[in-house]
């Protein structure tokens, strides 16, 4: 029997969490600067929690929940970092405790999807949520944010797409426009999207069936609907991209898979690196009426959320700094502790160090420092204990000197240059 990892849920090996490392710092200090405080939520919910805010005719909800019921508890594991940060924010009375909440969050996500590149069924989202802050600036904000962090990460041919999906009162009148448009064409639709039609025609929009993407070229256009306050508002936010200098192109086809957004949506796409079809890396938008849906005061709220792995396969190699790292190798059973005792100082110097204790030959240990990408060896055997020094091998240099085992640590942390 051998065992794997799950389809579609991946190992993250060590020598690759460097790049994860290095968009992570890049994220947090974003947000940070920002004015985001990180909060972390439990990674099971109550099943109902996703199915109330995402909403039931969705594909996260019908099809890609991981559900399992415990002492007849019905719990899901989270698809998204949304429903729980909102979920939170009414628990905790956040509202009472500032007028604005800024929050980021960075963990894994559940969704069983069909696995292919950029598409996992476990996968790392980052994300940030507003709440408490209902105008149009801070969803230019954000937006700018966004493109800046991708700009400084360095993700060539990002495109910020931009569209409304209007209020609770536009979205209704979108639909029945949009039920009368696809109605005549029902028998061309998959049958997923024909069971649809009455409940929620607006997700036949982003079906990627080629039956239902063709019945809905030429339907009418969201934004042609929006009433004034929706369409103030949409044009507030463009104003303020457009003075920011941020580039965007307005989508009015942009609808997105989740049924909580009001007005603003937005996605960033690339088409850089290794990215093939799953090449959205980021996608928001407002959801104003989730916090009052939730049982909490009515709080209008905004939000986004990113897809490391997706990301991290635009990105080429980045650059994470190299500390100084110092293999100790003792050579026979006296020398350990001494080499115990080296290695602790040369951490408390700061210097990555790692003692060998193997037992085994020169060769080998000095292999495995090579290997470490180390820079020094420090070897140090009877002789050297006798005489109270080390051979201290400079790996980049290939020279040797022998020191006073008192000046190793100071020589190694000043060394690296
Ligand atoms: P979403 O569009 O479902 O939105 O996901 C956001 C991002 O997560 C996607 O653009 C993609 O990069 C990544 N992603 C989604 N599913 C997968 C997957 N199966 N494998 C790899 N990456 C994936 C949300 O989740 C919303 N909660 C965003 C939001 C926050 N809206 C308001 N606040």
């Amino acid at each position: 029997m051998s065992y794997r990892a799950v389809k579609g849920m991946n190992d993250i090996l060590p020598d690759e969490v460097a790049r994860w490392h290095a968009l992570e710092r890049a994220f947090r200090e974003t947000a940070e600067l920002h004015g985001y405080a990180e909060i972390r939520t439990p990674v099971v919910e109550g099943t109902e929690l996703f199915v109330r805010s995402i909403g039931e005719t969705t594909d996260v909800v019908e099809k890609e929940m991981y559900t399992f019921s415990h002492h007849s508890e019905s719990l899901t594991l989270r698809p998204e970092g949304t429903a729980g940060a909102a979920r939170a924010y009414v628990e905790h009375k956040a509202h009472a405790k500032e007028p604005v909440s800024r929050w980021y969050y960075l963990g894994p996500m559940f969704r069983a999807e069909r696995p292919q590149r950029g598409r996992y069924r476990q996968f790392y989202q980052a994300g940030c949520e507003i709440f408490g802050d209902p105008g149009p600036a801070c969803d230019a904000e954000m937006i700018d944010m966004l493109v800046g962090l991708f700009r400084r990460l360095g993700v060539a041919d990002v495109v910020a797409n931009i569209g409304s999906i209007g209020g609770a009162a536009t979205r209704d009148r979108y639909r029945a426009v949009l039920r009368d448009f696809l109605a005549p064409k029902a028998g061309e639709l998959s049958d997923h999207a024909r069971a649809r039609l009455d409940a929620n025609p607006l997700r036949i929009l982003d079906s990627k069936d080629p039956r239902d993407q063709a019945a809905c070229q030429g339907a009418p256009n969201i934004l042609d609907v929006l009433d004034e306050a929706d369409r103030a508002h949409f044009e507030a936010l463009l104003g303020h991209l457009d003075s920011l200098g941020t580039p965007y192109v307005v989508d009015p086809l942009l609808v997105r898979g989740l049924d909580y957004y009001t007005r603003t949506l937005f996605e960033l796409k690339s088409s850089a690196g290794e990215l093939g079809s799953q090449n959205t890396l980021c996608g928001g938008g407002r959801y104003d009426d989730m916090i009052r849906g939730l049982g909490g005061p009515a709080v209008p709220a905004i939000g986004f959320a990113m897809g490391l792995e997706r990301i991290l396969l635009a990105l080429g190699p980045i650059d994470a700094p190299k500390r100084t790292t110092c293999s100790v190798a003792p050579m026979g059973a006296r020398a350990v502790s001494k080499a115990l005792e080296l290695g602790r100082a040369l951490r408390e110097a700061g210097v990555v160090a790692d003692v060998d204790g193997r037992g085994n030959s020169l060769k080998s240990m000095l292999r495995r420092a090579d290997g470490l990408g180390a820079r020094f060896c420090i070897v140090l055997g009877d002789a050297e204990l006798e005489r109270g020094a080390v051979q201290l091998k400079d790996l980049a240099q290939h020279t040797q000197e022998e020191l006073p085992m008192a000046a190793v640590v100071a020589r190694v942390a000043g060394g690296a240059g």
